[in-house]
């Protein structure tokens, strides 16, 4: 008989505390999150399976665990944090920078993925989550400054917008590179310079937007 989602979501952090995730405030917001709740049903049996991602619908997935505590633990955010994630995708990513930080403004170009994961965060009861439907390589100015910035889809450069909206000290974590393979890239931002690192190799989908690549047509 398969065990309850609870033990699997414990042996998942296990998982991703062996595999290097050394932030227990990370290891315990996704110990507190019940991925299964955003991912389709019949996915369910996958949902805590450390390096899977699973498809979402419209094309779209939610990263692997694995990922989403890589990138959590890069933002670095603070219970203070004003965090923007840019491909709101399931909510889950959202969901767990917001057991994190102050605040969180998700923002999705999908209507239908958003509509979806704003329901999971109203029934979950998380109510420091701000989502909108645009095109996130534009930042969500009016909000802004953000002290970091998650991006979970894969761009081919870094978006300037993004990088004019951290705040001092601020951090943008965004997948970089070609269509097929990027690199988790982190931005530092100290007054009016900037530092950037790599942080490990990724593969998201597409980050399509005036700053992103192209959407395809046909
Ligand atoms: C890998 S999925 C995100 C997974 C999500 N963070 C989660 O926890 O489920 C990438 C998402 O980025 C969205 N996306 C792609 N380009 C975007 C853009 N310019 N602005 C906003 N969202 C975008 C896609 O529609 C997709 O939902």
């Amino acid at each position: 008989m398969p065990r309850g989602f609870e033990y699997q979501r414990q042996r998942m952090v296990e998982a991703l505390r062996g595999s290097g995730i050394s932030d227990q405030r990370v290891l315990d917001a996704m110990a507190a999150i019940p991925r299964h709740l955003f991912v389709p049903a019949q996915w369910r049996h996958q949902a805590y399976a450390e390096d899977v991602s699973i498809n979402i619908g419209q094309g779209q997935t939610i990263s692997q665990p694995r990922v989403v505590a890589a990138m959590t633990q890069a933002a670095a955010v603070g219970p203070q944090s004003r965090v923007l994630e840019v491909g709101t995708g399931s909510g889950y990513q959202a969901a767990v920078l917001a057991a994190l930080a102050q605040f969180v403004f998700s923002v999705e170009r999908i209507s239908a993925l958003a509509r979806e994961a704003k329901k999971r965060m109203d029934a979950l009861g998380i109510s420091n989550v701000s989502i909108k439907v645009m095109d996130g390589t534009l930042g969500w100015r009016a909000q802004a400054p953000y002290d970091a910035i998650v991006v979970t889809a894969g761009a081919p450069e870094v978006p300037d917008p993004l990088v004019e909206q951290l705040a001092d000290g601020g951090r943008l974590v965004v997948p970089v590179g070609p269509l097929d393979r990027q690199v988790l890239t982190i931005v530092e931002r100290r007054g009016r310079r900037t530092k950037r690192r790599v942080l490990q190799n990724a593969c998201f989908v597409p980050l399509i937007g005036l700053h992103g690549w192209e959407e395809e047509r046909g």
